[in-house]
């Protein structure tokens, strides 16, 4: 069945639109894209499942216009994708690769000729290979490369752009691909972690710098939060989740809004931080127009005695669960959202800027009835409209994904799109979800 909800159930200016991401759907291997640190992480067997890797991924760098088509057809109002630094910058800094410009301004132009206001994400994870051997997010210079392309890929198309996100998930960026080493570069290092979670903000805040005096609109930046739940009503446990929050929700917030990290974080990371990092708070905590908000489910918090910290433990919850095990958990995103425009963003307006489930079997073939995703998604719509009655000014609200796509270390076992796509034949076919949503944003 479709969604409770409609478009009339939101604000008139309310947008809702479909996110994508470069590495997830283009191919890397296409139109002169130099590797990033991807596709590197991806060729050493044992890191992504099957050992699948974006060379090819849902081939988007070919059928974009067909894709756009249908986040048209399906009623959206906007499309958020990501620049690929490797397809811009082979090396990362230096010479540029035309062809990849070129297909960028292709991209916004059609998204435009079909009614859609374009999102950008500058940078969602595919780092350039030449750049992560330089250290990558634990070298500081990599705010300057940033800042470089930031300013290449702006001057080709921000004139074309309705709003602009720096970085998508500075916590994956840095904490899960340097402390828990799921994701490239796949290290486990406390001073890499404390280092990348301080460079990829303040990369963030030169690239806002360069934006600003390039006169570019609507800036922000997309961060992640998970509701942080005790495993037990023990004050260890609701312990555990404080440093979890803290680590998770608050670290990069804070310092954007609040021009300080959390004690709670710094207590386990301080004596790992570079030197100085006080110095570039004022950088890192330049004025947004916006914050972008991925929410996806809630961890649950135990703590555990005798381990080095953070000294907690995410273990599995009570609640219906996704196929990547999350925990199903609407309130969540209400709560975080009434949190953020109360301690932090004060009256800025807040996309939605990713929510999505993984489904099981989605396999095909004809339609797929992902009543769950359909659910999922009418739940976390519903907690949308809660929050605006709560005055929070939420702007809007972006489905992840539209394709079933590379989901990172899962490879192509995790299917989160609202179309389903055949990775043999690239064939896409819109699930029941998709057919919520079209009749959910119908204007007739
Ligand atoms: C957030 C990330 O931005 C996106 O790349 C990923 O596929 C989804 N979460 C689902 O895990």
């Amino acid at each position: 069945m479709g969604f409770t909800h409609t478009r009339a159930d939101f604000p008139e200016d309310f947008l809702f639109g479909a996110a994508t991401a470069a590495y997830q759907i283009e191919g890397s291997s296409f139109g002169g894209c130099g590797p990033s640190h991807w596709d590197t992480f991806a060729a050493t067997p044992g890191n992504v499942a099957n050992g699948d890797d974006g060379a090819v991924a849902c081939d988007h760098y070919h059928r974009f216009a067909e894709d756009l088509d249908l986040v048209r057809v399906a009623g959206f109002d906007a499309y958020r994708f990501s620049t690929s630094w490797s397809r811009v910058l082979p090396e990362g800094r230096g010479r540029t690769n035309e062809a990849g410009l070129d297909y960028y301004e292709r991209l916004v132009d059609e998204i435009l000729s079909r009614g859609l206001r374009p999102f950008l994400t500058l940078y969602h994870w595919d780092l350039p290979a030449a750049l992560s051997d330089l250290g990558g997010w634990r070298n500081r210079d990599v705010a300057d490369w940033f800042a470089d392309f930031t300013e290449i890929v702006i001057g080709r198309i921000g004139d074309r752009v309705a709003a602009v996100a720096t970085l998508n998930e500075p916590w994956c960026v840095s904490w899960l691909s340097h402390f828990w080493g799921f994701h490239a570069p796949g290290l486990r290092d406390i001073r890499a972690t404390a280092h990348s979670m301080h460079h990829v903000l303040l990369a963030h805040g030169r690239a806002v710098e360069v934006m600003r005096a390039m006169n570019q609109r609507n800036l922000g930046i997309v961060l992640n939060f998970e509701y942080a739940n005790p495993a037990t009503d023990t004050d260890a446990d609701r312990a555990a989740a404080d440093r979890y929050d803290g680590i998770y929700n608050r670290w990069f917030v804070e310092a954007m809004f609040s021009g300080r990290y959390p004690d709670i974080a710094l207590e386990g990371l301080g004596s790992h931080m570079p030197k100085g990092f006080e110095n570039d708070m004022e950088t890192i905590g330049a004025p947004l127009d916006w914050l972008g908000v991925n929410y996806y489910t809630r961890s649950n918090l135990r703590h555990l005695p005798n381990a080095m910290w953070p000294t907690f433990e995410a273990v599995p919850g009570p609640l219906d669960k996704t196929d990547m095990g999350w925990e199903i958990y609407p309130d969540g995103l209400r709560n975080i959202l009434t949190r953020l425009h109360r301690d932090y963003t004060r009256g800025l307006p807040i996309y939605v800027t990713e929510n999505g489930m993984a489904g099981a079997n989605e396999t095909g073939p004809g339609t797929i009835d992902d009543a769950v995703r359909t659910d999922y998604f009418d739940a976390h719509l519903h907690a949308v409209r809660g929050a605006i009655k709560d005055g929070v000014p939420v702007k809007g609200y972006f489905a992840w994904s539209l394709l079933d796509n590379y989901e990172w270390s899962f490879g192509y076992g995790k299917r989160f799109g609202i179309v389903h796509v055949d990775y043999a034949t690239q064939k896409r076919t819109p699930k029941a979800s998709y057919q919520a949503f079209r009749q959910a944003l119908s204007r007739s």
